[in-house]
């Protein structure tokens, strides 16, 4: 969650005010928590930092009338793990003696009994955070020598954390360091500038050398440049990547928000994603970096997916895709879970980790689980230089563009369609012939178009949505695919209204749900799994017989369930199941997008989420 961020002038060119720097790196990273923002520096040879309540823009208002000039500066954006959001909580913390900085991203775990032992020594403490932990235990072993404190410091913390430190009697030295989360130092030559970042979204039109920190390592920036050492303090050579980060159209355009512009982006990325994987000679899917051979994926002896959120929801549909296509059992886990358990693995075992960011910390630490037990691990990512990109043999890139609001869309329908295809791929080596791979094919490809029809009733959506703001508990029922097709449409409605939403697999109902069925709670009904509509229909009559209103999406032509439903959104037909998961979830996308507007809720940045969950 939290989003570190550090600048650094060598070299005798013009320098540039560290500030400005850290202010603009902030904004990148603000994706990752907004409920306060700080940034710190030396003047004078004093610490000097500024710190406030909310988003980066009103840190902004609180800097720019300071005209600060800093050569270096450290800065954060948080995500409130713990303590409330106020002043006090918000980063950098500092020691009781205001001689040093520091920011922090991650959990210490053992933080209480650290303070504990501070306290009785005479520490005085000044915030909730664990974060204020490591700058006051940092001061208690600093005796003039940054990294014997460093060394100290960190080997006496159990949990995750990166961090970035800064201290008076230093003024020309930014300390990091990080474990299981994730933190980038890039050099640029050509500007004599150091940058430190949570992740490399922040370097974005810049051509730099880059070092991704390891565990435990611990890096000493300074005007010389930097050094590197393991958590003894033992001096580590240092191998630098290129990495040049394009700039991407990140602008909401014509539309009132981020989410809304992601909704529309979809059939063209959907597009993309199959015109650039179909293998239309072979009547399958190409993948450039899945490294397994024919022989290694007909051996394999199951799937397993790990993922959470939207991303599991896509691992919901995919299991059941491959299961249905290709006969490999498979199962999708949720990750947080499945990192605690005892999972049988064997050597023909494959872990496919789905995740938009690549930086989600349970999904990282399932899929090191599944590593240490010799799964071969396929990464399906949006965000090419990842914590998951780097750690996966194979990986298969998203390409769907930034997507910026919390809220996931199209990530979440291009996941859908690359496991799609991934499916057809594993299906064609071990049960498709030609004519069938043709046939998937074909219905893949139908997909961007039917995509594009749903937009085209986001005008009757945006009405529905009106009468059904005033509702405000909510199901979502459906069978086969349509059921993890309702929890993620319950998930989004939930994380941008605020509303309660739960998605249902509709036989399971009349087993307790039932129970809560009146006239306050609305029940939307996906009509998209054809074998099983009539079984819908009749547990639709269930809910209207206890008084409880309906609104069904079902596709055009299903005039019969106006006998049971008070409203009846029409959809395009889709041929299949997989053609209506894209379908149903753009509708109850853009259901959710227009009850949220109604509601006048803060959309793209919805209150207590951030689009990186790097915590446990
Ligand atoms: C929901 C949403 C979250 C993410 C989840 C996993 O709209 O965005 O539920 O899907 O936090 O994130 P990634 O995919 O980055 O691992």
């Amino acid at each position: 969650m939290c989003g570190i961020f550090a600048h650094l002038n060598f070299g005798e060119l013009k320098e540039r005010n560290s500030v400005d720097v850290c202010m603009e790196g902030l904004r990148q990273l603000e994706y990752r928590g907004y409920d306060s923002a700080g940034i710190a520096g030396i003047k004078d040879g004093q610490i000097c930092s500024i710190k406030s309540v909310g988003k980066v823009s009103t840190l902004d208002e609180a800097v720019k009338p300071q005209q600060l000039q800093f050569r270096l500066a450290i800065a954060h954006t948080r995500w409130a793990t713990h303590g409330r959001a106020c002043e006090a909580n918000a980063h950098p913390q500092f020691d009781q003696d205001h001689r040093l900085a520091l920011v922090h991203n991650g959990i210490i775990e053992n933080y209480a009994k650290i303070k504990q032992t501070l306290v009785k020594k005479g520490v005085t403490f000044s915030s909730e955070t664990d974060t204020e932990t490591i700058a006051q235990l940092f001061a208690h072993h600093y005796k003039e020598n940054l990294l014997k404190a460093a060394v100290n410091t960190f080997s006496e913390l159990d949990g995750a954390f990166s961090v970035a430190l800064i201290h008076k009697d230093h003024p020309d030295q930014i300390v990091v360091s990080s474990r299981d989360a994730p933190l980038v130092i890039g050099i640029n030559d050509q500007t004599n500038e150091i940058f430190v970042s949570s992740d490399t979204n922040a370097f974005t039109g810049q051509s730099l050398r880059v070092l991704f920190l390891k565990k435990d390592e611990i890096a000493l920036l300074s005007p010389d440049g930097i050094e590197l050492y393991n958590k003894k303090g033992k001096a580590l050579d240092i191998t630098f990547e290129e990495l040049c980060v394009e700039e991407c159209q990140t602008a909401t355009g014509e539309f009132d928000h981020y989410m809304l512009k992601e909704i529309y982006d979809q059939p063209l990325v959907l597009k993309e994603i199959i015109h650039s994987q179909s293998d239309e000679t072979n009547h399958s899917a190409l993948f450039e970096q899945l490294v397994l051979t024919p022989k290694q994926i007909k051996n394999v002896d199951q799937i397993l997916i790990v993922a959470c959120g939207s991303s599991l929801h896509a691992g919901y549909l995919a299991a059941n895709m491959i299961e249905t296509a290709a006969r490999i059992p498979t199962r999708a886990e949720i990750a947080s879970e499945f990192r605690y358990s005892d999972p049988i693995i064997t050597k023909n075992t494959l872990v496919i980790a789905i995740s938009q960011s690549g930086e989600t910390a349970d999904t990282l630490a399932a899929c090191e689980l599944a590593i240490d037990r010799g799964a071969h691990l396929v990464a399906i990512c949006n965000v090419k230089h990842s914590t998951l990109v780097r750690m996966a043999p194979s990986t298969i890139l998203l390409n769907a563009g930034p997507e910026i609001s919390v809220c996931s869309t199209k990530a979440f329908t291009s996941q859908v369609c690359v496991l799609q295809l991934l499916t057809l791929y594993l299906a064609r080596i071990r049960t498709f012939g030609a004519s069938e791979g043709r046939e998937f094919l074909r219905k893949c490809e139908a997909i961007p178009h039917l995509a594009q029809e749903v937009l085209k009733r986001a005008g009757s959506i945006a009405s529905l949505a009106e009468k059904y703001a005033r509702f405000t508990k909510f199901f979502y029922l459906g069978r086969q695919q349509m059921y993890p097709t309702c929890l993620e449409a319950a998930l989004k409605l939930k994380e941008i209204t605020y509303l309660q939403a739960s998605g249902l697999p509709a036989g399971e109902m009349k087993h307790g749900a039932i129970a809560l069925i009146d006239e306050s709670l609305a029940t939307i009904a996906l009509c998209g799994n054809h074998v099983t509509n009539d079984k819908l229909f009749s547990n639709l009559m269930e809910i209207k017989a206890r008084g409880g209103p309906i609104l069904a999406f079902a596709p055009d032509g299903s005039e019969s369930l106006q006998q049971v439903a008070d409203d009846v959104l029409y959809l395009p037909i889709g041929e299949s199941d997989e053609q209506n998961i894209y379908i149903y979830s753009i509708a109850t996308q853009l259901f959710a997008y227009y009850v949220a507007k109604n509601l006048g809720t803060n959309i793209d940045q919805p209150r207590n989420l951030a689009k990186s969950v790097t915590v446990e």
